[in-house]
């Protein structure tokens, strides 16, 4: 039974990875092929040519007035995936065409509805601002991971792990050490799990990052809008220093982290992530450091849950879990994706 939540609004891909060639990219199991029109609107259409399935992104099919001229036999579909001409005969069969796929670009990511074309809502998008905001400088990748979305789902929710995958990069031992709190907003699917530490040794992602060089306040709230978007609001400040009654917040470094989950196949999941930040927005050596350090981080998850993907895939069935208070956040993530999937979407075989 797949665990996938169709009828969704999906990050595909960055905006800027989308150009005039023949992007190729596997979401939710389904091939895809992605292209910028001369317009400079984004096409998706499924990747596979109705006539014998050559995929339309692949060499030497090619794009030729915003139309995909199959590299097979030539059959030509314009951007609504309808053949517009068949080599060999005038008259095009009236079944030839591929589905095109819903798409909209904002916030830097290109987002692709997977499912029923009708039930595309642009205004159900969930939202990360700072991305394509000039107050903010991002640094962003995109690393391949051989899991199942719900093992990097179930590791976003709990950062306790910091303390442990991460330790001397953005993990100390505070993280680990304090309660979190866990909220769910059931009406509008999302989830919220904070974590305020009032004294905490800084780690040198912030160090070095902020210039801040003694102990921190750190804030973590997490917000999940499941399926594909989470984000990590982080607030680093010196010990003591808190945000004015009034809301602003003049003295804290900011960090907004994202992650866009988007399933690839069962087993393997596109990992996209971004580091926003509003502070030293000019500085280079800032930018590359967060750069290197958060990608360093996310490819220890991701060698963390390749390896649990194994794990899983050879393990008998009914292996059972033990959940503790850290693990809140996560379950109820799993709930409220079995509600969307209509089905248990679970970890275990
Ligand atoms: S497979 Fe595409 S034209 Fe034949
Ligand atoms: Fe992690």
């Amino acid at each position: 039974m797949s665990s996938f939540v169709r009828n969704q609004w999906y990050v595909a891909a960055y905006g800027s990875e989308i150009g005039r060639g023949l992007f190729a990219r596997t979401i939710l199991g389904e091939p895809l092929v992605f292209y910028r029109t001369a317009a400079g609107e984004v096409a998706a259409l499924a990747d596979r040519c109705v006539h014998r399935r050559f995929p339309l992104s692949e060499s030497p099919s090619r794009l030729a007035d915003d139309k995909i001229i199959c590299g097979y036999h030539g059959f030509t579909y314009d951007r609504t995936g309808t053949c517009v001409s068949v080599p060999g005969q005038t008259r095009v069969p009236r079944t030839a065409r591929v589905p095109a796929y819903p798409v909209v670009e904002q916030d830097s990511f290109v987002w692709v509805w997977i499912g029923d074309a009708g039930l595309a809502d642009p205004a159900l998008i969930p939202r990360a601002p700072w991305l394509a905001d000039p107050r903010y400088t991002t640094v962003s990748g995109l690393e391949p991971l051989r899991a199942r979305y719900l093992l990097l789902v179930d590791n976003l929710m709990d950062l306790s792990h910091e303390t442990y995958l991460h330790g001397g990069y953005i993990g100390t031992p505070e993280v680990a050490e304090t309660p979190i709190t866990t909220e769910v907003d059931e009406d509008r699917g999302i989830i919220y799990v904070s974590r305020h530490m009032d004294d905490a040794a800084c780690p040198s992602f912030y160090a070095k990052s902020t210039g801040i060089d003694g102990r921190i306040t750190r804030w973590q709230d997490i917000e999940y809008h499941p399926p594909c978007l989470y984000l990590l609001h982080s607030r680093i400040a010196p010990v003591g220093v808190l945000p004015h009654e009034d809301g602003t917040d003049p003295d804290g470094f900011h960090v907004e982290v994202v992650y866009a989950i988007t399933p690839e196949t069962e087993h393997s999941t596109h990992d996209f992530w971004a580091v926003a930040r509003d502070f030293a927005l000019e500085d280079q050596g800032v930018s590359d450091f967060l750069a290197e350090s958060n990608r360093t981080v996310v490819l220890q998850d991701v060698a963390a849950l390749d390896v649990l993907e194994e794990v899983i895939q050879r393990e008998p069935e009914g292996y059972q879990e033990l959940s503790v208070n850290i693990d809140t956040g996560g379950l109820a993530a799993r709930r409220i994706l079995s509600r969307m999937a209509g089905t248990p979407v679970k970890v275990a075989r």
